[in-house]
């Protein structure tokens, strides 16, 4: 774990030292989870994102996108429930006077008994070898069933807390903390103050006071842009059911326990599709989109095994089926993306609170109804921090230095080629910017003659760069150059006619969108 933990410090250093992520505000020291992209970073996202988009909008004929505003008519959040429910539940430590989730404390608690358990079946299964039986050891091991006990009665109470009649029984939660002798992580005491309930949403002013200004909010999620805009989508695009809207764009959250890195920010971005289908429908939509969406991830080539499913015990009021994308990150399986089916909750408190009549006229039933949805919903940092962690490397070579690659898929890649002269004379500088010239208009080239070329193609390792040229003396008789892979190190010599051909299927987003199909 602990290793896990430096490897994961080296990741948010290495973002930073190469340009890829800042803290916001870095001069000033930075602001709490919001961060700034750097010259690598914003190349990335913006690959992730038109990998997305593309996926989305180009290979489904039935797909649009819009880019709703991010300020919205305060009713909006009264009509979706954030106003009044978009809430964390908060504790705080008298004595270290931090504040920390309620929940997550308890669902951290959990995972200790099921990091005990765990720890015991690995040292049993080293002990026995092929001949152990995992089951017979969990049914029998005595601490195995102490903790398992632990583990039940906990997550039976968390149940019962979380789900009471009337909303979340924060009494109950401050009851299990103390009764589990949860100690706060800084103090190391139980001086625990009562649970509240604490609103995301940040709050500004629309307006000068003095014309009676009205609050708005900086939207949580950017769904509801989707929900306002169904009618205008649906009338002006001609849409027939079932059909989908998608989006792209910023999203805020004033989040308590904000933790590890981009993962939880204040500020970030999310990538939204909320796919609008006839009632009845939407079980055999849910898995389907379940399906696209775990391919679409899996699709980068980074290990089924680093996926799951996490299906969701307890529902919200208006969905009837909700799944999260779990992906393998340094600090565990963390959600990257939710899937949601909301039933028609949205449209129909919309049509509530708008008196705007929002159905769909069936013209192969004949009858009018409000759609249902299917959301997919994934966030742009999140995917670009399981991106990072899944591919940095140090690596150990065999001539015994340690070189720090990324892997990353070409085609997310900020930069596609860097071509290099081997030296600044012999018209070699001149040669190497000509290719660039060239290739410049079909993937993102980088130019580089500073320091001796082994250097250079450490700083590209690092960048994730998955391809290197360089123009040498044999390129000035034959007009070809040695071109290198960042993954194998190893090194061919082609044509310089040769060099588009070569590379550019490899780091397109195509190729990505054709294993899709
Ligand atoms: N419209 C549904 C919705 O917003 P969500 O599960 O709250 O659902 C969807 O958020 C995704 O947005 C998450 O899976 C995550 O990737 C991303 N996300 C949510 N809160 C975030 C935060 N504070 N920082 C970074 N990403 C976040």
């Amino acid at each position: 774990m602990a290793q896990q933990e430096d490897v994961f410090k080296k990741i948010v250093s290495h973002c930073k030292e190469y340009g890829f992520v800042f803290p916001s505000s870095d001069i000033y020291d930075g602001l709490g989870a919001v961060y700034d992209y750097g010259q690598n970073g914003v190349e990335l996202k913006n690959n992730i994102k038109q990998y997305w988009w593309q996926s989305m909008v180009l290979l489904h004929e039935n797909i649009v996108g819009i880019d709703a505003a991010i300020f919205m008519h305060p009713t909006t959040w009264k009509a979706s429930g954030h106003v009044d429910a978009f809430n964390d539940p908060l504790i705080d430590n008298r004595d270290s006077k931090k504040r920390y989730r309620a929940d997550v404390l308890i669902e951290e608690q959990m995972a200790k008994y099921e990091d005990k358990i765990q720890k015991e079946i690995e040292k049993a299964q080293k002990r026995f070898g092929d001949a152990f039986d995992e089951a017979q050891f969990r049914a029998t091991n005595q601490r195995v069933l102490e903790n398992q006990a632990k583990y039940d009665n906990l997550h039976h109470r968390y149940q019962e807390v979380m789900n009471a009649p009337g909303g979340i029984d924060l009494e109950g939660m401050k009851q299990i903390i103390l009764d589990e002798e949860i100690v706060c992580p800084i103090s190391g005491t139980r001086n625990w103050t009562d649970v509240r309930q604490f609103n995301l949403m940040f709050k500004t002013e629309m307006g000068s006071t003095a014309d009676g200004a009205s609050t708005i909010y900086l939207r949580p999620e950017t769904a509801q842009g989707i929900f306002v805009n169904y009618l205008n989508v649906q009338k002006t695009g001609r849409m027939k059911l079932p059909f989908g809207i998608a989006q792209i764009g910023k999203a805020f959250r004033n989040e308590i326990v904000a933790r590890q890195f981009i993962f939880r920010m204040r500020e970030f971005e999310q990538m939204e599709m909320q796919f609008f289908i006839q009632p009845g429908t939407e079980l055999d939509w849910f898995e389907k989109w379940k399906q696209f969406r775990m391919k679409w991830h899996q699709n980068l080539g980074f290990g089924a095994e680093n996926y799951r499913f996490h299906d969701h015990d307890k529902l919200a009021h208006y969905a009837n089926a909700a799944t999260d994308i779990e992906f393998h990150m340094p600090f565990g399986f963390k959600e990257v993306e939710g899937i949601h089916s909301r039933t028609n909750f949205d449209l129909s408190q919309h049509a509530k609170y708008s008196g705007k009549k929002i159905e769909y006229f069936d013209p192969e039933t004949n009858e009018s109804y409000t759609p249902y949805v299917i959301e997919t919903s994934i966030g742009v940092d999140r995917m670009f921090l399981s991106i990072m962690c899944h591919s940095y490397e140090e690596q150990l070579l065999p001539d015994g230095q340690t070189r720090t690659v990324l892997h990353l898929p070409a085609a997310l890649a900020p930069v596609k080629l860097a071509v290099f002269p081997l030296t600044k004379k012999d018209g070699m500088p001149e040669k190497a910017q000509e290719i660039i010239n060239e290739l410049r208009f079909h993937f993102n080239c980088k130019y580089e003659e500073k320091d001796q070329i082994g250097k250079r193609y450490r700083r590209m390792d690092a960048i994730g760069c998955p391809y290197c040229v360089t123009v040498d003396q044999q390129t000035m008789e034959d007009n070809t150059v040695t071109l290198r892979d960042r993954d194998t190190m190893e090194q061919r010599r082609v044509a310089i006619s040769d060099l588009r051909s070569i590379i550019e299927d490899e780091v397109s987003i195509t190729s990505l969108l054709k294993k899709l199909l």
